[in-house]
């Protein structure tokens, strides 16, 4: 993507980049809607990336470029939003501007193979790798912290989706073969290796987040932890919610957020067992707690979709060790886990997409994209000389 989202610049702008970073896209090992209430995640960086190459533009203007469609468009990133893909941009720039650290204006090509609403986090990629580009352009010398505050807010603050720490932190910090445990409340970090064969399905339903239902559900969380601060005022996260005090949730709370909260709590306890269990690689017993991940999406959370739920259960039933929704839900990615990586694992494999793509055809009359996923790099500088 790199070599594309340089000559894409050249070509739309007629010379050369003089800065260019990548940021890879995501997927969610565990940990479903924690991060917002406070609990872990288990998320690792994939192969699939998204280039930005910047160079100097006029001041208060950015004129930028995608490789989708190549049209360039020209926006002031003092004025209002812009619809689309280009509203993230400026949320970037007006953010890295409130630190000191934007270029006054910008020239930018973007170059992607992360697709883009698939619950892979296209957005955090492109927030992430825009922002080391522009403030690299800027001269300002940005930690990756402030990388991932800036992505963040240019995400909740400036585009109006509520999204979590989760995928800038992954996106930024990703590394290769590892997963990251991250506790979203107080940012410890613990990396675990993965020695695991891992499939993605993407059933092509395409979900805008911005929309307002993952919106919804973060109103509901809040609404929730204020019902039980009632009781328990020191509470200041819904993960935190003791495992041992689930039952008197029925009493505490009507629905739907008695079930919100049930995924949280159990999610959160899935999360922690689960990274241990990864890291000693107990596969077999990780897979089934990403089986139960996907029922707690699904009834408790209700953020699933009928296609992902096609592909989990004709995926458990060809034998994989494991299957859920991954990211955000109602609809994008199903991730399998398949196995241990041995010659039993590339027979069950075969197994398990012959068997996805029968029970998707039959219900939709089409196939499922599948490819292997296996844990990437983060974010990083790249060169901007063509090879
Ligand atoms: C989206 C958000 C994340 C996280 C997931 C759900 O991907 O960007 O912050 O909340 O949904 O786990």
């Amino acid at each position: 993507m790199q070599a594309q989202a340089i000559a894409l610049f050249q070509a739309a702008f007629g010379g050369p980049p003089t800065h260019a970073a990548s940021a890879p896209g995501r997927v969610n090992l565990l940990g479903e809607h924690t991060d917002y209430n406070g609990g872990p995640v288990l998320p690792m960086a994939i192969g699939a990336r998204t280039t930005a190459a910047a160079g100097a533009g006029e001041p208060g203007w950015i004129d930028l470029v995608s490789l989708r469609d190549g049209l360039v468009e020209r926006v002031r990133w003092d004025g209002a939003l812009p619809q689309g893909w280009a509203g993230y941009v400026v949320g970037v720039q007006r953010e890295l501007a409130g630190l000191g650290a934007a270029p006054p204006g910008v020239r930018l090509a973007v170059a992607s193979d992360v697709p883009i609403g698939g619950g892979l986090s296209s957005s955090a990629a492109l927030t992430v790798s825009v922002a080391r580009a522009f403030a690299d352009l800027a001269g300002a010398d940005l930690s990756i912290q402030d990388l991932v505050g800036v992505a963040l807010r240019a995400e909740a603050e400036q585009v109006g989706v509520r999204c979590g720490i989760m995928d800038p932190t992954i996106v930024a910090r990703g590394r290769g073969g590892h997963a990251l445990l991250l506790e979203c409340s107080t940012g410890r970090m613990r990396f675990i290796p993965v020695r695991a064969r891992f499939l993605l399905f993407d059933t092509g339903v395409r979900h805008e987040l911005a929309d307002g239902v993952y919106n919804t559900r973060r109103a509901e969380c809040e609404a929730a932890l204020r019902v039980l601060q009632l009781t328990e005022p020191a509470l200041s996260h819904l993960a935190e919610w003791p495992a041992r005090r689930v039952p008197a949730l029925r009493r505490l709370l009507d629905e739907p957020l008695r079930s919100r909260v049930l995924h949280v709590v159990t999610e959160t306890a899935r999360t922690r067992s689960g990274a241990d269990l990864l890291a000693r690689g107990r596969l077999r017993p990780f897979g089934k707690l990403l089986d139960a991940s996907h029922e707690s999406c699904r009834r408790r959370y209700e953020c699933s979709a009928p296609e992902l739920d096609v592909v989990v259960r004709a995926a458990r039933r060809a034998g994989a060790w494991g299957a859920r929704l991954t990211g955000a839900g109602w609809g994008g990615c199903v991730l399998v886990l398949v196995g241990a990586g041995d010659r039993a694992t590339a027979l069950r494999e075969q197994a398990v997409i012959d068997a996805v793509n029968r029970a998707f055809t039959r219900a939709y009359d089409r196939e499922p994209s599948v490819r292997s996923v296996r844990p990437g790099a983060g974010a990083r500088r790249e060169r901007v000389e063509l090879q």
